[in-house]
């Protein structure tokens, strides 16, 4: 933010407004083809509560879904061509679906063309296809752009094609989708997430939390009241810090991981609990897989107590938990920079329940747990704090606890 304000107006990033947004991705799609999309589908981006790196561990994960969403216009072609738009920059790729193959679509476009190779993978090669993707979840901010534009290509071509999960109800074919879109960013786009986002994305539920166990992909939706009259508020912080998963530091713990599972002769850390750390971390050698060990061990207990406090519906009481799992990412996991120290520091300061940073890290974005009325005044002194360390001001997100991906028109 530039100008008098900047030091006094904190910027203010609300969700986006759909009917200007529906209208922008259709005009596009017209301009492309010349004709009206068979349908839109919006898909959004998703903030995790907590259980950070787990996922890739088999362990559990307890995100939500956002309101900002990234829209899809699509049609089909008979010609078997595959082309791909994308809204923000007018780019255009374009080839046969049968050429498709992993790393030969660079970009934000191989995210795309990867889950038709991927859903063709699955089910038989599919047609060709015309789609213009609309991104509105901020790109880099640790919030799922990837996942909001793979999950929603998948629906597009689910619906149109008369492929299974299409529907949100229809679990089995919403396993499916996901499973799809985690191949299609690990195979062929070469991103190596670990299928948290993609689960949340096509199978969450407004007002809920997905409590996902990563070993078995089996899922509970834990209510999860905020934002509401007399309820807490959940506010996300980008902190403009940018964050890949390509750029090999995450890739970097994850191989961690593996090697102190395999040093344990463990399939997977998650197998451990609290009353094994001790002994795991006297038979691992190497410091830095200790503390690789205690995050993963005690991450999965704050996810266990997190949940069982949703359960009886005391999300406020989360702020601890919510801040031990913080000072594990800086300190044991080392995820965190210090941007994401800092709106949590600022955050407590102002009288927050808790905060931490959230999704892969190294940049991105945190969470922040407010009282109710809370959200403003804490993004306020955010705000503030960032621009007294001669920081860019950071994105301030209301959260509001949204559904799945679906078919908007
Ligand atoms: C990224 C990945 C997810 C997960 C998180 C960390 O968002 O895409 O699969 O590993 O980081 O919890």
């Amino acid at each position: 933010m530039t100008g008098p304000d900047a030091a006094t107006e904190p910027d203010l990033v609300l969700p986006a407004v759909p009917r200007a947004h529906l209208a922008d991705v259709t005009a596009a799609y017209r301009t492309l083809t010349g004709t009206a999309p068979e349908g839109v589908w919006g898909a959004p981006g998703r903030v995790n509560l907590v259980g950070e790196h787990l996922d890739y561990n088999g362990g559990p994960v307890l995100p939500l879904a956002l309101a900002h969403r990234g829209l899809v216009a699509a049609g089909r072609r008979t010609d078997g061509v595959l082309r791909l738009v994308s809204a923000q920059d007018d780019a255009v790729w374009q080839g046969p679906v049968a050429d498709l193959a992993p790393g030969a679509v660079p970009g934000w476009a191989g995210y795309a063309a990867g889950v038709v190779w991927a859903l063709g993978r699955q089910h038989g090669p599919l047609p060709g296809l015309d789609v213009v993707v609309d991104g509105r979840v901020p790109v880099g901010a640790g919030l799922s752009s990837s996942a909001s534009l793979t999950c929603g290509v998948a629906v597009a071509a689910a619906d149109l094609l008369g492929l299974p999960g299409a529907d949100a109800g229809d679990e089995p074919g919403r396993r499916s989708l996901a499973a799809a879109c985690v191949r299609a960013e690990n195979e062929f786009a070469g991103a190596p997430t670990g299928g948290m986002d993609q689960a949340v994305v096509l199978r969450a539920r407004a007002g809920h939390a997905l409590l996902l166990d990563c070993r078995t992909f089996d899922a509970e939706h834990l209510p999860l009241p905020a934002g509401g009259p007399g309820q807490v508020e959940l506010l996300v912080v980008d902190t403009r810090a940018h964050h890949a998963l390509v750029d090999g530091r995450y890739g970097g713990r994850r191989a961690a991981c593996e090697r102190a599972a395999a040093d344990l002769g463990l399939e997977r850390l998650t197998d451990l609990g609290p009353d094994d750390l001790a002994g795991a971390s006297d038979r691992l050698g190497d410091e830095e897989l200790r503390r690789v060990v205690r995050h993963v061990v005690t991450e999965t207990d704050r996810v266990h107590r997190v949940a069982d406090l949703l359960r009886r519906g005391d999300l406020a009481s989360t702020g601890p938990l919510l801040l031990a799992s913080h000072a594990s990412m800086r300190d044991d996991f080392r995820i965190s920079v210090p941007e994401l120290d800092l709106v949590v520091a600022a955050s407590v300061a102002a009288g927050a329940l808790g905060a931490r940073m959230t999704g892969g890290g190294f940049g991105g974005s945190a969470v922040v747990l407010c009282a109710e009325g809370g959200a403003g005044p804490v993004g306020a002194a955010v705000h503030t704090a960032f621009l007294a360390a001669g920081l860019p001001a950071p994105g301030l997100l209301p959260v509001t606890v949204s559904a799945a991906a679906g078919r908007v028109v």
